[in-house]
């Protein structure tokens, strides 16, 4: 009896060195000295023995029961610190990696397009203005000239809100109504940038908002030869000091006369290629000098007072700068697209 005993030690022991995880270990536990275990079967057998075998038999079992006990807890300590680093290795950080750069933000290629045309601008004592994005049809079109139901409207598709009276600009024009008032009566030199609104199916292919930037000088003794000054100086700065420019009669409601201005292609300079359609000329900017009813809803005397506006889309010009092919890239969001700048 005592040999099988000895035997259960050896045979437990050896069986508990080799159990390598938190559960085998349980169940070697369970199985051993669990309620229903190994070593309490034994103490069952104590009835076979004779009353002298009996107390001998009874502290070998005790003895053993505690070495096991014993073992096991040592045993189940190491296991655990193994796990454990295995565990720590497993999601370890690695502190010698290099460090990961957080994702840094750049300007929207239109933005850096805005602030070389306020520099250019600024240079020439042009302060920008803001105006609001949202407008009132009488800033937007009557007092620019476009009378209810004139047909230069149609031209600009525009977005109503619930109010009859408001509609999101359709060009920056809006502003030089609400610049005049605001400079009145002392000269106007502005340029007004911003976001405008409208629905064109035709030119851009269903864009619904662009960015404008308008100028508008206001004071006295200003003449076309101003206009042509400042913008000629304008496309030189931006486009580079040997470009030519030239004007095109054109009509606005709120410019008399209006023209447009073109400059010498700066991708094939002058020769004739595909982005100038073969003409050797881009067509930048309208503008005009103010017309006197525009004047007078501003507050200035026409008879005192002249001025000169124009208006340029900044996409139109960074999409002939970089050779971009769609307008509507700019405002899809497209980080693909805007990482390129
Ligand atoms: N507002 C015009 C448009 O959206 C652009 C423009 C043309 C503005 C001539 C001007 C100007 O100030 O003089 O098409």
């Amino acid at each position: 009896m005592l040999a099988q005993l000895d035997e259960l030690y050896a045979e437990s022991l050896e069986k508990l060195k080799t159990a390598a995880s938190t559960a085998t270990l349980e169940t070697w536990y369970k199985e051993t000295l669990g309620r229903k275990g190994a070593v309490y079967l034994m103490t069952r057998q104590v009835g076979q023995l004779t009353p002298t075998e009996r107390p001998i038999f009874g502290q070998q079992i005790n003895k053993i029961k505690d070495e096991l006990e014993t073992a096991y807890q040592a045993r189940l300590t190491a296991v655990k610190t193994t796990e454990l680093d295995a565990q720590i290795a497993a999601s370890a950080v690695d502190v010698t990696l290099p460090g990961r750069r957080p994702v840094r933000g750049g300007l929207h290629v239109i933005t850096q397009t805005m602030r070389e045309i306020y520099r250019i601008f600024g240079d020439m004592g042009f302060q920008v203005y803001r105006s609001p994005d949202v407008e009132t049809d009488a800033y937007n079109f009557e007092m620019l000239n476009f009378p209810p139901h004139h047909p230069a409207r149609d031209m600009q598709d525009s977005f109503y809100t619930t109010h009859p009276d408001v509609i999101l600009r359709t060009h920056t024009s809006a502003g030089q109504i609400r610049a005049m008032r605001a400079y009145h009566p002392e000269p106007v030199r502005v340029i007004l940038p911003g976001m405008c609104y409208r629905n064109e199916q035709i030119t851009t292919r269903s864009s619904i908002q662009f960015t404008q930037v308008e100028g508008l000088a206001v004071g006295t003794n200003i003449t076309f030869a101003d206009l042509k000054g400042t913008l000629t100086e304008f496309a030189r700065r931006l486009f580079g000091a040997n470009r030519e420019t030239r004007f095109r009669a054109s009509y606005f409601p709120f410019t008399e006369p209006s023209a447009e201005m073109d400059v010498t292609c700066f991708l094939c300079e002058g020769e004739g290629c595909q982005v100038c359609k073969y003409t050797g000329w881009l067509e930048i900017l309208g503008s005009g000098m103010v017309h006197p009813v525009v004047l007078r809803n501003g507050g200035y005397d026409p008879e005192q007072y002249t001025g000169f506006a124009f208006g340029l889309g900044p996409e139109r010009i960074t999409m002939l700068k970089y050779g971009i092919n769609d307008i509507r890239l700019f405002w899809d969001n497209d980080l693909r697209f805007l990482q390129q700048f």
